[in-house]
């Protein structure tokens, strides 16, 4: 029972009714062959409908930042849902303005940078696009290939994966340059072969008057794909020289995925002119945000623009406590050490399975990417599928990503332990072991 009204938690009900009432558009997302189906999360767990214990490396695809139920949140959110639920953008309420003064604290200093809240993060990509359009005055916007910056009609047309980009129009002047992909990329390992990409895109498939560039520091849908040192800095100098300006999409590598800095771009030595976030920004309760500075943002005060849910103060009493426990717990340090940690463990796999082509990754942030052969790089989902199952039965969640479906996605809250590593490492091992079985029966 919750409340007074009733909640099976039938397996075999549970699954009928989704299929029977969920749209297909809504329906077609389902990563595992047997639906995973979850009842609870405390921290970096997550519990199924029938008890089965799971690390949840994937902290639901990235929005339970510091943990699942995490005390600190839940009590944040459920003492403003019982003063008031929501408060509309044109009135005014305390909690939405100390988070934006928060947020706009973490910025590089120098600048003079204002806020503006969303309910996710595809509305604050799109709302970045339409400030980049309006205050350069310029149309042409340049997205990066294996991009994901998500569903709208707006962002999904700087989305760069297949898979993600429905067969319909898709908005104009938005141009693709080649991901600099240090594994697999056009033009091999290095930046400057990628910066000579932008340059010959801007070229060949622009006006020359840009709007902005939008990059992901690390590709996250697109298989965990770093941006090498030097390219959005170099990226940022030639959208400039253009007219343009930079667009740092921090949803999935922000709020201290990287065990680095809260963001991403941080240690990129460039300064964005919009930052959009969204996912761990609210730890599981909605909420995305563009940033941006104060220039670029000004040119869209003469008509209305609001997200009816936008500043809700229950979502930003969770922003604010998201962002004092990632300070108070040294969660940045935990992501950086323990993801060292997963991920020489991760690497040491190398030397025993072949199939692993790759792995990569920065603080909780990392990837294993599989391959039919090393030289070659030809992908191998099947065995990636065969794998992503297997670490289900293992005890893990996690995600199957990439242009190709061939990378094992992690991302977990950054509150995993070292402990943790152990039994990801052990399922890990035993999944490949499967794989082998299952290759020589
Ligand atoms: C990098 C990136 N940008 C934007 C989005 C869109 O965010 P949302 O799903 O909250 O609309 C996502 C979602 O996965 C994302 O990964």
């Amino acid at each position: 029972m919750s409340g007074t009204q009733t909640v099976t938690w039938d397996t075999d009900e549970i699954i009928a009714k989704r299929d029977k009432y969920y749209a297909a558009s809504q329906r077609a997302f389902i990563p595992y062959k047997k639906p995973l189906i979850l009842k609870r999360g405390a921290m970096q767990y997550v519990w199924d409908e029938q008890d089965n214990k799971l690390i949840d490396l994937l902290g639901m695809n990235l929005c339970i930042s510091v943990g699942h139920a995490h005390p600190k949140v839940v009590a944040a959110v459920q003492e403003q849902v019982g003063q008031l639920t929501h408060c509309t953008t044109m009135f005014y309420h305390p909690v939405p303005a100390h988070f934006a003064e928060e947020l706009v604290a973490t910025m590089p200093a120098g600048h003079d940078w204002v806020v503006h809240f969303t309910n996710s993060g595809t509305e604050a990509i799109d709302l970045a696009m339409m400030m980049a359009r309006a205050s350069t005055g310029n149309q042409d916007m340049i997205a990066l290939r294996n991009s994901y910056h998500g569903a709208t009609y707006g962002a999904q047309g700087l989305t760069g994966v297949q898979g993600f980009r429905h067969n319909i129009g898709q908005l104009s002047n938005i141009t693709f340059a080649a991901e600099p992909n240090q594994y697999r990329g056009a033009f091999g390992p290095g930046t400057q072969p990628y910066l000579d990409d932008l340059d010959r895109t801007i070229a060949c498939s622009t006006s020359g008057h840009l709007a902005g560039m939008i990059i992901e520091p690390v590709q996250g849908y697109g298989g965990i794909v770093e941006m090498p040192e030097g390219y959005i800095k170099g990226a940022a100098e030639r959208v400039c020289a253009h007219g343009g300006l930079m667009i740092i999409d921090e949803v999935q590598s922000g709020f201290g995925k990287t065990g680095q800095s809260l963001w991403a771009f941080d240690s990129h030595d460039v300064v964005p002119d919009i930052v959009v976030m969204a996912k761990g920004i609210g730890n599981g309760i909605p909420l995305g945000a563009v940033v941006a500075k104060r220039e670029v943002a000004e040119v869209m005060g003469g008509k209305l623009l609001f997200h009816t849910y936008g500043a809700n103060p229950a979502a930003c009493a969770a922003g604010r406590a998201v962002l004092k426990v990632i300070e108070d717990d040294a969660m940045i340090e935990n992501a950086r050490v323990v993801g060292a940690e997963l991920h020489k463990r991760l690497r040491g796999m190398m030397d025993h399975f072949d199939i692993i082509g790759d792995v990569r990754g920065t603080g909780f942030m990392q990837a294993i990417e599989l391959v039919k052969d090393r030289e070659t790089k030809e992908p191998a989902p099947k065995e990636t599928a065969f794998v992503f199952e297997r670490t289900r039965e293992h005890g893990l969640v996690l995600s199957k990503s990439g242009n190709f479906k061939n990378v094992l996605r992690m991302v977990p809250p950054l509150c995993l332990s070292m402990e943790d590593v152990d039994s990801v490492f052990n399922a890990f091992e035993r999944s490949f072991e499967d794989l082998e079985r299952r290759g020589s029966t």
